[in-house]
């Protein structure tokens, strides 16, 4: 009998706290749905970016006939911020051409206006993941992430990194130069911890078993901090 008191309770204070938070996001929510015509009417869709998880790649294959990254987790992947200066001004990110060892990417990815980068990124930050989980990771250059980035593992085998004001590492990964203002740490995090979530079929080795819980929590933390 109690807990039903209690769960009823529970309900009405969801339903409130629900009613508040959602009139308070009225405004961003009009600049998002333009966002999605926006998203639209370029065809940034179709073979380009996939919006619609969770992911359904089951072969190489699959994953080759996508142009460009998948960004149905995009609103727990990227920051807004980032979104909206990139989009106005896209810059090559990935050295080498996805699943290429030698063909440079051409950086000939579309550019929006200001409006539109703003609204694109306000409808992008509204997809979401269950399978990430917020407020884990606080950026921290930490000396164990280091470690485990650099030694452990040599993560910058594929991934550019900076090191003491140079760029070094490897071209066939999405370089992670300043990744920090890109990348949301709890989704580097979610990232390691659970690979085949977000990229089913990959070319990055997956590390479960490799790296401990607190390794991958440190790597996301050092990462964020880039
Ligand atoms: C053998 C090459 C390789 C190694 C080694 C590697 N990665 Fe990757 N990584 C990739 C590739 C390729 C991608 C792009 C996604 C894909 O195709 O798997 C990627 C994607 C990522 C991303 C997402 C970047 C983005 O912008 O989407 C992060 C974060 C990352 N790797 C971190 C790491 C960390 C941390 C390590 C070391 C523990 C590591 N990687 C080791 C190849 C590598």
């Amino acid at each position: 009998m109690v807990k039903r008191v209690t769960c009823s309770r529970v309900v009405v204070v969801s339903l409130l706290t629900f009613a508040i938070i959602g009139f308070g996001a009225e405004s961003s929510r009009a600049d998002a749905a333009k966002g999605k015509s926006v998203f639209e009417a370029k065809k940034c869709g179709g073979d380009c970016h996939i919006t619609q998880g969770p992911a359904t790649e089951k072969t190489f294959a699959d994953q080759l006939k996508k142009k460009g990254p998948e960004l149905w987790y995009a609103g727990n992947k990227l920051k807004k911020e980032w979104m909206e200066k990139w989009l106005q001004d896209p810059a090559v990110i990935r050295p080498l051409e996805y699943n290429s060892i030698e063909k440079k990417n051409p950086g000939n990815h579309p550019k929006l206006s200001k409006t539109e980068a703003d609204e694109v990124a306000e409808y992008l930050m509204t997809l979401t993941s269950k399978d990430v989980e917020s407020g884990v990771i606080q950026a921290n250059k930490n000396i164990q992430g280091k470690q485990a980035f650099e030694k452990k593992q040599a993560c910058q085998a594929c991934h550019q990194i900076e090191k003491t004001g140079k760029v070094i590492g490897g071209l066939v990964a999405p370089s992670l130069v300043k990744a920090g203002e890109r990348l949301q740490g709890d989704w580097i995090y979610a990232y390691l911890k659970k690979p085949k979530v977000f990229k089913p079929v990959k070319r990055m080795p997956v590390y479960e078993g490799y790296l401990s819980d607190v390794d991958m929590k440190n790597i996301a933390a050092l990462i964020a901090s880039f």
